[in-house]
């Protein structure tokens, strides 16, 4: 008997679900101000609306991710030899192959473990990866990178992947946990590959988060039509308008709805009803952008370190390769 080369793990998502919706939505407006979360963003029109996002000019965070991974693959495989490769938040994994490409003709890896909220896209993405590269064995968690972090199995050396900035997405004492979490599941040989958005001019950065086609708007806009959908709310979305701005303090964007005129939005799924002054903003998610001191500092209160820092010409974007601290 041969292992399959595709297994599914599921746990379950307590978070995921319609329940997380209504209290994320009766917390979130009924406080001042007002904020979403923006995890629900992404149903299939805002998914489908954020893989626009990357193909715009103005988004030059996806296409210069790429382009660093395609000079670095070969230097992170050689620095960490990894068995297996384990994806956070893996979705299609389209960058993540460059690195699988890699480390399979290295001739080391034997597993890819994508872990991603949604199934869907990881097991279109499985099938096509256990095509391209023989011998590679595929093993899927489905979970919540907040809960189930720790239920993830270990098969030997291992690369822990978290690309795309997506850790921009977190608090700092989000991120906090986040990392130690991260941290709690590396064995003493195994390293990490983060994806940061850099601090560069607000004009570019309020650019990437506001762009000329409307796109970022649109899925901004898109929480109301999740919202309006699952919990039978009736928010108007010409009565809102997208804000995008960057707060130097904090060093990240923030995307906000702002309320076109004084409005109640009725939301009898979560049984609350919202009122909205004119002018009056709500925020929907906010982007954090890192230097590498930034990120140092957050790897050490991890109990991890830099070993290797890669960027483009023009310092845009950074993969930052951190191992533990002891190593
Ligand atoms: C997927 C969280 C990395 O923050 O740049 C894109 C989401 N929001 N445009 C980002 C997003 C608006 C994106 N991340």
């Amino acid at each position: 008997m041969t292992a399959p080369p595709l297994t599914l793990e599921f746990h379950a998502l307590g978070q995921g679900t319609r329940q997380a919706l209504i209290d994320d939505v009766r917390a979130g407006l009924g406080r001042q101000p007002k904020e979403l979360p923006p995890r629900w963003f992404y149903d299939e029109r805002g998914s489908e609306l954020f893989e626009l996002i990357t193909e715009l000019p103005e988004y030059y965070q996806t296409r210069t991710e790429a382009a660093i991974l395609r000079q670095c693959a070969s230097d992170v495989v050689q620095r960490v030899q990894p068995r297996s490769i384990l994806e956070l938040g893996a979705g299609a994994s389209t960058k993540t192959r460059l690195l699988i490409e890699a480390a399979h003709s290295s001739g080391e890896l034997r597993w890819f473990q994508p872990f991603d909220v949604s199934d869907a896209i990881v097991q279109r993405a499985a099938r096509d990866l256990l095509r391209d590269f023989p011998g590679l064995t595929i093993h899927a968690v489905i979970g919540d990178f907040k809960e189930h972090l720790d239920r993830i199995p270990r098969f030997g050396r291992q690369l822990v992947v978290f690309l795309g900035s997506t850790i921009g997405n977190f608090f700092p004492d989000e991120r906090r946990s986040f990392l130690s979490a991260v941290r709690q599941l590396m064995g003493p040989e195994d390293a990490f590959l983060l994806g940061v958005d850099l601090v560069k001019d607000p004009l570019v950065l309020e650019a990437a988060y506001d762009d000329a086609q409307g796109v970022t708007a649109q899925f901004n806009l898109n929480v109301l039509s999740v919202i309006n959908r699952e919990l039978q709310a009736d928010f108007d979305l010409g009565s809102f308008r997208h804000v995008a701005c960057y707060d130097r303090e904090n060093q990240w964007i923030e995307m906000h709805l702002r309320s076109l005129g004084n409005q109640i939005v009725h939301i009898p799924g979560a049984g609350f009803t919202a009122e909205f002054k004119e002018g009056e903003l709500m925020r929907t998610e906010i982007s954090a952008k890192f230097t590498r001191q930034r990120v140092d500092e957050s790897f050490a209160q991890a109990g991890l370190r830099t070993e290797a820092w890669y960027t483009d010409r023009e310092e845009r974007f950074a993969l930052a390769l951190a191992v533990p601290e002891e190593r």
